[in-house]
């Protein structure tokens, strides 16, 4: 296919789908046929056929010979994402995710807790970042003009960034946290990829920072056992939310986690996943030289800054096209102004493919659209 048709198709795709995901195409529409599909978006009628190809992959649309083609008794509730289309390839490369989800998964979880927070009062507030963590200034200059009552941070090893602050930055956030006396939200689920890092929040200001983090990284995202260090004075609440919000671990869980965390498997293993991931990100800032690319060259994924022409949901969907799944920004956006951006797991590819993948990733984004 020419640049042009490929786009073509693509658009004409990605129209059809919003109508079906939005409603505005009923479950069980007739749709046009090729013929007439083609003549109102002047397109080659191979080209129509290739966007109903292209519905029908990811089961928008059902085909019925002699008949024609329908919108699907009941699609899948949500947006089209480009990374949706890959995993229906048996082949496809995920360089987005740790582990597979199920359709509709993180919309139900991202609606849900918007809801908890709502009926917590709580409302999140973004802080914006520089190019080594988060604004500060900013950051103190919230506080004074609102009542911040904390402030969730990723010091080490910043997801999707990459970040460690600095010595001197951690002490500023924990200034401004006494000043403005809020409590610090420490989330340190990736910290363990971090060779050097400066001491922790919880190290620097133990009586207000709530330590957070958990095996999912390090041992297995399916054992479910996290661990939370809180101030003396506060523990007791947080004993008491956790109770009443999940009781407790099975007993076999804890007892494997304490285990494994004893007997030096979990210290191991954390040694294993550094080197793992140095590997990824040696080949990764090989093949993407010259790209847009932020990352730790310890961690597991990376953020890669589009040219500025290039609209993340297209390329999303090209690579998805060609059997590779990304996550778009959105999901790491706080605000409406989302940058062109992907996010990009290095995990789960055998390490021996991973360069193959990469290459197949930059060479997409370059000819694009293709
Ligand atoms: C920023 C961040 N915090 C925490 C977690 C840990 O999640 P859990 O321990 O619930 O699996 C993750 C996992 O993706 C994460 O990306």
């Amino acid at each position: 296919m020419s640049k042009s048709t490929a786009a073509q198709v693509t658009g004409v795709a990605e129209d059809l789908a919003a109508r079906i995901q939005d409603g505005s195409l009923r479950p069980g529409t007739a749709l046009p046929t090729h013929r007439q599909l083609a003549a109102t978006h002047g397109i080659a009628i191979s080209s129509a056929t290739k966007v109903y190809a292209k519905l029908k992959s990811i089961g928008l649309v059902v085909g019925e010979t002699g008949r024609g083609t329908f919108v699907r008794d009941r699609p899948p509730q949500r947006e089209w994402h480009g990374d949706d289309e890959a995993r229906l390839h048996r082949s496809a490369v995920d360089l987005s995710f740790n582990h597979p989800t199920l359709p509709g998964q993180a919309e139900l979880l991202r609606n849900m807790l918007r809801e908890l927070a709502a009926s917590q009062h709580l409302s999140l507030k973004p802080v914006s970042a520089l190019t080594d963590g988060p604004d500060l200034d900013a950051l103190d200059a919230l506080c004074r003009r609102e009542r911040i009552r904390a402030i969730y941070t990723m010091p080490t090893l910043h997801n999707p960034l990459g970040w460690v602050l600095s010595a001197r930055q951690r002490q500023g956030l924990v200034d401004i946290a006494r000043r403005h006396d809020c409590l610090l939200i420490e989330d340190a689920s990736y910290a363990f990829l971090a060779d050097q890092a400066p001491p922790a929040l919880a190290a620097l200001a133990p009586e207000r920072t709530v330590y957070v983090s958990s095996l999912s990284k390090s041992l297995s995202s399916g054992l479910r056992c996290g661990f939370v260090l809180a101030p003396q004075d506060r523990a007791g609440r947080f004993k008491a939310a956790i109770r009443a919000s999940y009781w407790s671990l099975p007993g076999v869980i804890t007892a494997m986690a304490s285990r494994w965390i004893a007997d030096g498997t979990v210290a191991r293993q954390e040694a294993l996943l550094r080197q793992d991931a140095r590997e990824r990100q040696a080949i990764a800032r090989d093949v993407l030289a010259g790209m847009d690319v932020t990352a730790n060259p310890n961690s597991m994924f990376l953020w890669l800054v589009l040219p500025e022409d290039l609209r993340m949901d297209r390329v999303a969907m090209a690579l998805a096209e060609r059997g590779i799944a990304v996550s778009k920004a959105q999901a790491y956006a706080t605000t409406r102004h989302v940058p062109h951006a992907l996010r990009l797991g290095l995990s789960s590819p055998p390490l021996v493919q991973l360069r193959a993948v990469l290459e197949q990733l930059r060479h997409t984004i370059e000819q694009f659209p293709i």
